[in-house]
This record gives structure tokens, sequence and C-alpha cells, in this order.
């Protein structure tokens, strides 16, 4: 049976912001057995929820504004299409080499960032994640459309802003949009398993780990040029898995 059709064993309600969606799926799983299915909304007060539910019929809810795809606001962050103003902050966070460590790249000089600016400005596969509170860009999700109904996720933050939840809070928004409004039907990311922080994320974002391939990659060489080989971390969410994970729905009475 399709895990989406799977009838929960109960029901909890909570008011959340999505970066608590890991701990609290954790822990009403603890406390109610694996079964137990979440009920989340956020941004909203319980008055503003209860007005909504009576007024749709207890109807699908969207948790966050999307517009078609091109801009996505979430509580903090809007996300939205790269222009070519973008290039200070962008290579304000390619510059750190804390960024780039796990990256195919190496830290970018000023120019290779406005370069990269205009590039992204003309490729719809980058979302650059801006605060809402004074427009800065903090860091960038990648989403692109493979075969077979799959897309793939990357994200880079700025090191200044990492730690504050919000690559989780525009990782669900994304994932939110690609599955309701692209119909995506899987999306997958790569990793490598020393970087915990990645993996981390994709955990807290309901991913699945499907594979460790040994030594498969290298982006970089040693001094000698020998390339250093990597793992790799496979991770997965299909559609109903997305769905089953965030039922954004009023509780049936
Ligand atoms: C991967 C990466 C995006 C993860 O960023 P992150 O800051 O760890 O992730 P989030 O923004 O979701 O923040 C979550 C952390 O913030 C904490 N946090 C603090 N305030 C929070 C808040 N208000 N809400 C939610 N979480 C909050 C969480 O507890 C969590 O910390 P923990 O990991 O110690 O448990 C970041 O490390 C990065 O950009 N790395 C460099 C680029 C890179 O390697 N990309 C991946 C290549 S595969």
């Amino acid at each position: 049976m399709a895990v989406a059709n799977r009838k929960p064993a109960c029901t909890s309600v909570v008011n959340v912001c999505p970066n608590m969606l890991y701990s609290f799926q954790n822990k009403a799983r603890a406390k109610q057995g694996p079964a137990c299915r979440l009920t989340l909304y956020w941004g909203k007060t319980h008055k503003e929820l209860d007005a909504a539910a009576h007024k749709k019929g207890n109807d699908m809810k969207t948790p966050i504004e999307t517009t078609a795809g091109t801009n996505i606001e979430t509580k903090r962050l809007w996300i939205r299409r790269f222009h070519p103003a973008d290039w200070r902050d962008l290579y304000e966070y390619l510059s750190q080499e804390a960024v780039v460590k796990f990256e195919p790249y190496e830290v970018f000089t000023e120019t290779a960032g406005r370069q990269e600016a205009e590039r992204r400005s003309k490729d719809n596969s980058y979302w650059a994640v801006c605060l809402k509170d004074g427009g800065k860009l903090i860091g960038n999700l990648y989403l692109a459309k493979q075969d077979f109904g799959t897309w793939e996720l990357g994200y880079v933050f700025n090191e200044k802003y990492q730690g504050k939840g919000y690559a989780t809070e525009a990782g669900l928004a994304l994932l939110d949009d690609v599955f309701r409004n692209q119909h995506a039907r899987r999306v997958i990311a790569l990793c490598n398993p020393l970087n915990e922080p990645s993996w981390k994320l994709l955990e807290r974002l309901g991913f699945r780990r499907e594979g460790h391939l040994l030594k498969n990659i290298y982006f970089k060489k040693d001094k000698d040029g020998e390339p250093i080989w990597a793992d790799t971390f496979e991770y997965a969410i299909l559609g109903e898995e997305w769905a089953a994970q965030q039922p954004y729905r009023a509780p049936q009475s």
C-alpha cells in the first residue's frame, strides 16, 4: 500500500515553524508510535488556522505562499531567481573556504563571483535565498530536473548564516513547491559522508539515505596532483513520502 494512503494510527496537531519539524516528528513518534501522523502548520495563529479550516471545510491548506515557481515566501525568507546584481553577496560566501570545502570548485575570485551571478541569473536551477529582513542574499538552493520525474537538490549557505535553520526553512519550501507545482516524482541529493551538516539537513528535510558509494568521486587533487577520492551518500524522497510527512490538513473530525 502506498505510504500516502496508509491510515495514521493517531494525529497530533502542532503549530510549528518548519525548522522544528524533524524534532517534533521524532518526539511525537517516540510518544505515540511510529505510525503517528503530525499535522503541521506554521506562521499562523491557531485562531487563523481554525478560521481557515472552517472556511475551507478542512481541505488541504498550503503552509507557504508560492507564485507558480517564481518567488517563494517563508516565515523569514524570500526564495527567488538570481540577478546579476547579487554578485557581492554571492561572492561573499563563495569566497569562504569552509563553504566550498565539499564543493567541486575552489574559492571564487571577485571576477568569478560577478560572472557566476550573471550566469545564475539565466539558469532557473539556481534559487537565491534572501532574508526578508533587509533582503540580504544568504545562500542558494539548486534544484534541477532530470529524467523520470526526478529532481536533484543542492544547497550552499554563507557560513555567517548557518546554524540558524535557514537552509531547512528554504529547503522545505522549495520541496513543497516542486512536489506541489512541478509534480516531481522523486527528489535526490548527494553528499560527502564527512559533510555532516549536509546530510543532517537532508534528514531534517525528510530524505532517506539510499546508498553509500565508496571512493566513487573526486573534486580535488592533493599536492602531488593525485585525486582525493571521496565517498558519496545518496539520499532521496518520493512524492508520496513527502505527502505522508507533510500532511498539511486540518484535523479530521
Ligand atoms: C549544508 C548547509 C547548508 C547546512 O546548513 P545548516 O546551517 O547546518 O542548516 P540549517 O540552516 O537548517 O540550520 C540547522 C541548524 O541550526 C540550528 N538552529 C538554530 N536556530 C534555529 C532556528 N531558529 N530554527 C531552526 N534551527 C535552528 C539547528 O539546531 C541546527 O543545528 P544542528 O545541526 O547543530 O542541530 C551548510 O552547512 C553549508 O552551506 N555548507 C557549505 C556548502 C555545502 O557543503 N553544501 C552541501 C554540499 S553536498
